[in-house]
């Protein structure tokens, strides 16, 4: 088999367009203050996730009617996608104060001792990265969740005493982007689990408009599905480039961002029509140029484009794997016949099917 790309192959990642992390899902601390400004703070103004918001009407009306507290949650699926906001919209709607912290935050059992003894009743704690709670604080969890009292211990060797401190009946919401590495006791305790989803293009639309009503940014309806396809499913990357595309409207046009501004502008940051960056396309040319379409090991890819192997899994690859561009086998990674399409690459053999 031979394979030709149209047009450069792998890319430079050290250009300042070419490293570019504004497709990537994680949050950085210029994310936070404005997801903060910009955040929903009832079903009625979060878009997407139906399924698992009418589960959540239905749990929290009937939490009210009880008079309980609701059940503690957790929220597992790839970043960016909102599970932050959906426990601020949940509080909203409980009438709670919300506390948020996350796992690495609770490295000492005074951490987490403190936390939990200073939460009010029915209030809910939302710790994000829950997979990454270590065993102590896991284990001062497991009463407090389910009974809500705290095993404290005093004194030492033979005059050591347990005593029992109850808490206040809270809800704990948990965040993760690997539900598989949470401990199975954890997992147990949790009411509710729930994966989010990807959103749809439709959905994405919709939070364009609705971000770019609050910041005051004029655009189209083209312009919006515009950058709609080119976010990954994920709003946190739909949000960070209407700034972006923003930017580029008032600089190079009249501050109105229809989809000609919104091509002109993605195509200049390197974005391709899938939401693609310049690290997602190497790791992707390095398995079909490299290794003839994969399988290989993550660890070698990892090496090969000097990304690092847990980035690769958690930022690069769950958009990947989602639009079919990539597919996890035991012996590795490899590429679809619809990546080399995508790619430009023209696939010169007889019979294609047979190479994958
Ligand atoms: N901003 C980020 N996520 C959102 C969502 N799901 N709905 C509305 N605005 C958002």
């Amino acid at each position: 088999m031979s394979i030709i790309a149209d047009d450069e192959h792998i890319e430079n990642p050290n250009t300042s367009v070419g490293k570019n992390p504004v497709v990537k899902p994680e949050i950085d601390d210029n994310d936070k203050s404005f997801e903060l400004n910009i955040r929903p703070k009832n079903f009625d103004s979060y878009i997407g996730q139906s399924a698992l918001k009418s589960t959540l009407k239905i749990t929290i009306e009937a939490a009210k009617k009880r008079e309980k507290t609701l059940d503690h949650l957790l929220f597992y699926g790839p970043p960016g996608l909102g599970k932050t906001t959906l426990a601020g919209v949940i509080a909203n709607e409980m009438g709670v104060p919300i506390k948020i912290t996350s796992a690495p935050a609770l490295e000492r059992p005074r951490d987490i001792i403190g936390i939990l003894m200073s939460l009010e009743e029915g209030q809910i704690l939302f710790i994000d990265e829950i997979h990454r709670l270590n065993k102590v604080a896991e284990e001062i969890l497991y009463p407090a969740m389910e009974d809500f009292y705290l095993d404290m211990t005093t004194g030492k060797s033979q005059t050591v005493k347990t005593l029992r401190v109850p808490l206040p009946k809270f809800t704990l919401i948990g965040a993760t982007t690997k539900a598989g590495e949470l401990s199975g006791p954890l997992r147990d305790r949790f009411g509710i689990i729930h994966r989010l989803e990807f959103y749809t293009n439709d959905e994405l639309s919709q939070i364009i408009k609705r971000t770019a009503d609050i910041l005051d940014i004029k655009i189209d309806s083209k312009g919006a599905a515009a950058i709609a396809r080119r976010s990954r499913g994920t709003p946190r990357i739909a949000n960070r480039l209407i700034k972006r595309v923003s930017d580029y409207a008032i600089v190079k046009y009249d501050g109105v961002i229809n989809e000609t501004v919104a091509n002109e502008s993605l195509d200049i940051l390197k974005i391709d029509e899938f939401g693609l960056d310049t690290t997602d396309r190497n790791l992707l040319k390095l398995i079909i140029e490299k290794y003839d379409g994969g399988p290989v090991g993550i660890e070698t890819i990892a090496a090969a484009i000097g990304e690092d192997s847990r980035t690769i899994e958690d930022v690069c690859e769950p958009f990947l794997l989602q639009c079919g561009l990539l597919q996890r086998t035991p012996r590795g990674r490899k590429v679809s016949p619809e990546t080399y399409r995508h790619l430009g690459y023209k696939i010169q053999s007889s019979s294609q099917q047979s190479l994958f």
